[in-house]
């Protein structure tokens, strides 16, 4: 191919930002390419603290949350609003990343086009549709569509491959948010002030044993969700333990959590953490209990010992190194396995290893090379 590839980075959620802000870094300083950036919004103020730490500037923002957004409504209004960037834009490749909205939306608009999509974070299974719930079937979209996969781990090729996708098109190179961890941990190394807004909590909290939270899948709204908050309730009870609770702004999450956890003593629920500091979080913790994905990925990498709060995982390989452990959203399977880590300490080194599946952190250049060689 003469001259730079043109390549229209799309995201517009948490994760994706995270995830995607090393290889958009990895894309700008590599004159092979051209790199453009559209953020569909479908977070705001998530995404914004992470446009904003990492310096990624967007050329077009379709700025589309809406509170309480639905599945259809978001995903009609991306499929529009993407494609008429790619309009605009033309470019040679487009990449997205993960099982959002926006991913499977980008991807398909750019298949209408015939435009390459390259899909980051490629060949995540659970194996059920309703579990990552609408997630799933959203990387199965894109799987479908994707002229290159990027998978993180062998795991993740040999499910693509299962699935009968061109092996010369699948290839293994970690996972970007290794490479996002190690960036954001050196750059509060080189400023320290960029993570001590915990320091009031960390004080308050000196002699205690730190439980980090998150939580705001779907599939566990209602039920799971009314269950997760009275498990946080019964080991916050404990005296030598507080629990630490970065509420997602969903507002199915802060109804439930608000109601159930508000008041409750040594529970500090505080709002979402921009990276630096839930990075700092993760850094203080002595355990994670979690529905999230890329925290799955990130405490392994850190040592922390893992709680997730599902039923089944699209990322074994946390579990398969002990370093994670599935525990469902039954709050007295929550509460006896967080108990066990906490009493039993033969149990917790087991679980506390650093221990890195997921990547080295060459991620992102690792997938520039490959956008090279396939265009
Ligand atoms: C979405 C992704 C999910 C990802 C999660 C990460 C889909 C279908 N789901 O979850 O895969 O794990 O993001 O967090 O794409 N809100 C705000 N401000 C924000 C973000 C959200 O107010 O910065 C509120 C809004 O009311 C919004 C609601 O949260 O309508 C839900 O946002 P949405 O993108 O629909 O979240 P999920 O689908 O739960
Ligand atoms: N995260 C963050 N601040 C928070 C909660 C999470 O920066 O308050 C980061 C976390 O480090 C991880 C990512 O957001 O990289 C995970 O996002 P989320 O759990 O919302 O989505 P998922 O990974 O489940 O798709």
């Amino acid at each position: 191919m003469a001259g730079p590839r043109r390549i229209l980075t799309v995201f517009g959620t948490l994760p994706e930002a995270i995830k995607l802000f090393p290889l958009i870094h990895a894309l700008e300083a590599d004159d092979r390419f051209v790199s453009r950036v559209c953020v569909s919004g479908q977070h705001r103020g998530m995404l914004d603290q992470v446009l904003e730490i990492s310096g990624v500037v967007a050329d077009h923002d379709l700025d589309l949350m809406q509170p309480d957004q639905s599945l259809d409504q978001l995903t009609a209004r991306l499929l529009t609003g993407i494609g008429q960037v790619l309009d605009e834009e033309q470019p040679d490749w487009v990449v997205v990343q993960g099982d959002t909205a926006t991913a499977m939306s980008g991807a398909m608009a750019a298949y209408y086009r015939k435009i390459p999509v390259c899909h980051v974070e490629a060949g995540l299974r659970s194996g059920n549709i309703y579990h990552p719930w609408p997630e799933e079937v959203n990387r199965k979209v894109i799987g479908s569509i994707a002229a290159l996969h990027c998978a993180p781990t062998e795991t993740a090729r040999n499910a693509l491959l299962a699935e009968n996708v061109d092996p010369g098109i699948v290839h293994v190179t970690g996972n970007t948010v290794i490479d996002a961890l190690q960036w954001v941990t050196a750059k509060i190394e080189g400023e320290p002030q960029l993570a001590e807004g915990l320091a009031e909590l960390e004080q308050r909290f000196a002699h205690k044993r730190i439980i980090g939270v998150t939580s705001h899948r779907r599939e566990n709204f209602g039920e799971g969700m009314q269950a997760i908050a009275d498990a946080i309730r019964r080991l916050a009870a404990r005296p030598e333990v507080a629990v630490i609770f970065p509420v997602h702004l969903n507002p199915n999450v802060r109804k439930v959590m608000e109601a159930e956890l508000g008041g409750v003593d040594d529970v500090a629920m505080i709002e979402p953490l921009d990276y630096p500091h839930f990075a700092r979080l993760l850094d203080i913790c002595d355990l994670m209990l979690t529905d999230s994905g890329g925290v799955q990925e990130e405490a392994p990498a850190l040592g922390k010992p893992v709680l997730v709060m599902r039923e089944t995982t699209e990322r074994p390989e946390g579990v398969e190194a002990g370093t994670a452990l599935l525990v469902g959203t039954d709050a007295d399977r929550i509460v006896s396995e967080a108990n066990r880590l906490l009493d039993d300490q033969n149990a917790y080194q087991a679980m506390a290893r650093a221990h890195n599946p997921f990547g080295d952190g060459n991620s992102a250049e690792r997938i520039c090379d490959l956008l090279c060689r396939h265009s």
